[in-house]
């Protein structure tokens, strides 16, 4: 077979490497209908276990140099393999919250806060790996869904106006899809047809501009009709199941994918086309960096904003104007001013307000 893949591809990757992938028909399959596609989605299914979040590494290694990468953080370590990729890294974290990265780490890593949900994507690098951490910092369930619903209000509008240009083509990672897209099968309320809904939107009107999603969740039915038939590549893990009348290569891969191991999966191609056909793809293990560990501190539903919203009313610069003293009388006995991190007058007002809140508890 000859070697059809260019070398603006090629060259990114270790030469053995690329050896290997561009003699095989699955490699240049992969790299004509999925890699080489800027916004061609990608939906990985199975039941609990069956390796979805190690599966999505497999694509993330080779997308990362390609595309800008913007991670969904499941809390759940599975961002720490990340690290080994080679690219700088930002997190990006509510207002008043701590994120600590303990160990060596193999990379540039930053932590950014960011003040109004509305922000997130405005601060998006570009040709790094963007994690979106938001998940650890909610106590509670129905808070996270506002906020993450608030982070997509507005996404679709300044995609289209074109302000995202500056950092794609991208993916979008939502590992645990349930979690911010919402589940029919897990909750049948208006608001989370709502967020289906817009979630099927914006897979449909992103692949344009160059932003494609890569979306894993137990079941095929957790989204909504209109978002799967958006995501035209698939991997089938084991507990995939799919009605024949919605997809015949899925129905037909679900009864060998009934108990194979976390290793192995099946993918399907836009074009239809499958790889695994003799015996499922063994897919690689990405390990974490060793001693690499993530802290998680405070909850951003639990920072008491009612001073901090009428202040709000009168505009960010105001608090500039917040008189020192005010600040010194929200000091628990033993704080001191100097010894808050430095986050400007907004941040440390909003600090003391956690520690005050903390010397209550
Ligand atoms: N390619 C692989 N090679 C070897 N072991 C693997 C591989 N993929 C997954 N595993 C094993 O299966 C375990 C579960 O994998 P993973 O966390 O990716 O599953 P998951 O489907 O995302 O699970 P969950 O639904 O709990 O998030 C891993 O900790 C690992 O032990
Ligand atoms: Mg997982």
């Amino acid at each position: 077979m000859s070697i059809r893949i260019p070398p603006w591809f090629t060259s990114r990757f270790p030469e053995e490497r690329m050896k290997k992938f561009c003699h095989s028909e699955f490699g240049l399959e992969l790299f004509k209908q999925f890699l080489s596609i800027v916004g061609t989605h990608l939906f990985i299914i199975g039941n609990p276990g069956s390796g979805k979040s190690q599966k999505i590494d497999y694509f993330l290694e080779l997308l990362c140099k390609l595309e800008t990468i913007i991670y969904w953080d499941t809390g759940k370590d599975d961002v720490l393999p990340l690290f080994n990729f080679g690219k700088p890294i930002q997190f990006l974290i509510p207002y008043g919250c701590k994120l600590e990265i303990k160990g060596d780490l193999p990379v540039e890593c930053i932590v950014t806060q960011v003040m109004d949900p509305g922000q997130y994507f405005d601060l998006i690098k570009k040709d790094w790996i963007n994690i979106i951490s938001v998940r650890n910092f909610f106590s509670d369930e129905r808070e996270l869904k506002k906020y993450v619903k608030a982070i997509f209000k507005g996404f679709l509008l300044k995609a289209r106006k074109g302000m995202f240009s500056a950092w794609t083509p991208a993916c979008i990672v939502a590992d645990e899809a349930h979690v911010i897209m919402g589940s029919l099968r897990i909750d049948k309320s208006q608001e989370s047809q709502d967020t289906g809904r817009d979630a099927a939107n914006i897979l449909k009107e992103v692949r344009s501009i160059g932003i494609r999603w890569i979306i894993t969740s137990q079941g095929y039915y957790d989204l909504q009709g209109t978002a799967r038939e958006n995501a035209p590549c698939y991997v089938a893990c084991r507990g995939t199941i799919v009605d024949r009348r919605d997809n015949p290569r899925l129905n037909w891969l679900s009864g060998f994918a009934r108990n194979c191991e976390p290793r192995h999966g099946w993918i399907v191609l836009p074009n239809g086309e499958y790889f695994g056909r003799y015996s499922p793809i063994t897919f690689p293990y990405f390990p974490s960096p060793a001693g690499v560990r993530i802290v998680y501190e405070g909850y951003a539903d639990l920072i008491d904003t009612s001073e901090t919203d009428e202040l709000l009313l009168t505009g960010r610069m105001a608090f500039t104007d917040i008189p020192s003293e005010l600040i010194r009388s929200s000091l628990a006995k033993d704080d001191k001013l100097e010894d808050l991190p430095d986050l400007g007058v907004y941040g440390k007002y909003v600090m003391l307000r956690k520690v005050g809140m903390k010397n209550e508890n």
